[in-house]
């Protein structure tokens, strides 16, 4: 037992949150020019779970090359001119009390919208996909310092971390899958190679006492898919790469075999972030269908998570974060914004 309820502070390096509610990164498909820029709606969306009392906003998969988005709609850190936009998002929760970080990533085979997508093999996802190219070795270095570049950006823009997006089948993600890496040079020989570059090279543009997320799929769904075992492993070498904590999902590389399809119950991640924290001795982050509040602080209570990421219930609820508190029996009010304590 942690002793931990949703309302309870979480320190972390120079982050510190409010309470142990994380808003799940989620695509919101909304960039209205292909430039990759935020607008209005994105900083609508944010402020509004900042407002919600959320401890941490993680914002959505926001992509290093134009062409490593999996739509034209989708976020990108390409640029310097995407820092404006992105700095009026973290200004806006840091305001409401929420601390932000941003999902840095690249889509590889699954950029819908790129003519020609590149991976780490020439493997298409499946028949429905375009056919990728796979990346020279010189082209992979590159990749490792574009993210470098989004990075510096991101923390420009002043996010209080970084969460790497080596989840759900994208290009991280990709690299480190034997299904998807069947590469015969070093990043093919090391298939933790990538990631661990991408990390370091990461760590380099963040600040000492920030502390830097992993998202990772920690088992696969696919009939020849990785296990939890392998899955653990592949955290292990991350970790000793330089990040601090890890964010874990599972499954996005592709159709899950019958007998493994995962049933969509209420806290179906929940035993696999436990897993991973159990194995390795490191905080983690829960996510999938943790949005019933008294499964949430019951998890959180009974040690097998440190932080509860909530996803689609704040799609339909961007106060969460204060219900749940309120639900559970903490102290909501000092999470509830000055001028809507009348309203409870
Ligand atoms: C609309 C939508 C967009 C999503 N986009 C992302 C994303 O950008 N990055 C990511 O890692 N996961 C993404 N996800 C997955 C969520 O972060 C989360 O892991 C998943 O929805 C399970 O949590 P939930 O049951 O609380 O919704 C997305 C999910 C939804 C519903």
């Amino acid at each position: 037992m942690s002793g931990f309820t949703l309302e309870t502070p979480f320190a972390m390096k120079g982050l510190q949150l409010r309470n142990r509610t994380v808003m799940a990164p989620m695509c919101q498909y909304s960039v209205t020019k292909k430039d990759g820029i935020a607008n209005e709606w994105h900083y609508l969306h944010y402020t509004s779970r900042a407002l919600g009392g959320i401890g941490l906003i993680i914002v959505e998969m926001t992509n290093v090359e134009p062409d490593g988005r999996i739509s034209d709609q989708c976020l990108g850190l390409w640029s310097d001119d995407h820092i404006p936009a992105l700095k009026r998002i973290v200004d806006a929760a840091h305001a409401h009390g929420a601390k932000i970080g941003i999902q840095i990533a690249h889509a590889g085979r699954k950029a819908q919208d790129a003519v020609l997508p590149v991976a780490p093999s020439a493997i298409a996802f499946d028949e429905t996909y375009k056919q990728p190219r796979a990346l020279t070795t010189e082209e992979v270095k590159q990749m490792v310092k574009t993210f470098g570049d989004a990075t510096r950006r991101a923390v420009e823009a002043g996010f209080d971390t970084i969460e790497l997006h080596g989840a759900h089948g994208y290009l991280m993600h990709q690299f480190h899958s034997p299904r998807t890496n069947t590469r015969d040079d070093e990043y093919g020989q090391d298939l933790t190679l990538f990631g661990r570059e991408v990390i370091a090279e990461v760590k380099k543009n963040m600040p000492d006492d920030m502390p830097l997320l992993l998202r990772i799929s920690a088992l696969e769904y696919v009939e020849d898919g990785y296990s939890i075992e392998y899955g653990i492993e592949l955290c292990r070498a991350f970790l000793e790469a330089g990040v601090d904590l890890l964010h874990i999902s599972t499954g996005g590389e592709g159709t899950p075999a019958p007998a493994k399809r995962p049933k969509l119950e209420p806290g179906f991640q929940l035993d696999a972030a436990y897993a991973v924290k159990e194995a390795l001795g490191v905080p983690v982050v829960a996510v999938g269908m943790l949005d019933d509040p008294q499964f949430a602080a019951d998890a959180l209570a009974s040690g097998k998570t440190d932080l509860i990421a909530v996803g689609r219930a704040l799609l339909r609820d961007p106060y969460w974060a204060i219900h749940a508190i309120k639900e559970t029996g903490g102290d909501f009010r000092a999470q509830v914004p000055k001028a809507y304590i009348r309203g409870y």
